[in-house]
């Protein structure tokens, strides 16, 4: 699908597959630099985090092990309450490992909050964070983010993972969505 390809259902895209690539690349350099000589484990945050942990994984140089989470987090339509429930866990035992948590979007940062506080309780020797896109809210929570793709309006994003009701995650950018497909 490309940004011609996506009919009436999205009102704009507001980072290109481009922009996505050329920041990716520019973590990646960061991740490496920072992790030099370092055994590293990334983790995937399920689903929406999918992109971008293939594409960034592609983009580093350093030899990463890859493990996946999937966590629900409790709420009403598009809030998250920061009640988290693990539907997937690591298959990885992360005890005296470094690990970076990857995701697709902080919004509140309460799904993050939570994650990072179990993770941390497993004892890796250290946890940091990169995500592709923070909204504003996030900067009010007190969350180190490490490595931040971009920081967005607070608007409902689709694509490169990301949803609305399981549709739109194949978008090779983000974009928001138009009124009438959330009946706005
Ligand atoms: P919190 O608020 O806990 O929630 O940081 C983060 C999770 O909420 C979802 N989320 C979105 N999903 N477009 C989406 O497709 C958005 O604009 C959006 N904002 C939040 C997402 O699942 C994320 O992991
Ligand atoms: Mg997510």
């Amino acid at each position: 699908m490309d940004e011609k390809d996506m009919g009436s259902d999205l009102k704009s895209v507001l980072i290109t597959k481009q922009e996505i690539d050329d920041k990716l690349a520019e973590l990646a350099a960061r991740i490496d630099a920072d992790y030099a000589g370092r055994d590293l484990l990334i983790v995937g945050v399920l689903k929406g985090a999918v992109m971008v942990m293939a594409d960034l994984a592609r983009a580093l140089s350093h030899p990463v092990k890859m493990d996946w989470m999937a966590v629900s987090s409790y709420g009403s339509g598009t809030k998250s309450s920061g009640v988290v429930r693990i539907l997937k866990d690591l298959d990885t035992d992360i005890a005296g490992k470094d690990v970076l948590v990857v995701e697709d979007i902080i919004d509140s940062g309460l799904t993050l909050s939570w994650l990072l506080t179990n993770l941390g309780s497993r004892g890796p020797a250290s946890i940091a964070v990169c995500t592709l896109l923070r909204k504003p809210e996030a900067a009010k929570v007190a969350i180190d983010v490490k490595y931040v793709g971009f920081d967005i309006p607070n608007e409902f994003v689709v694509g490169y993972g990301l949803d609305y009701a399981e549709k739109y995650r194949n978008l090779p950018f983000v974009g928001t969505l138009a009124p009438h497909v959330y009946g706005g």
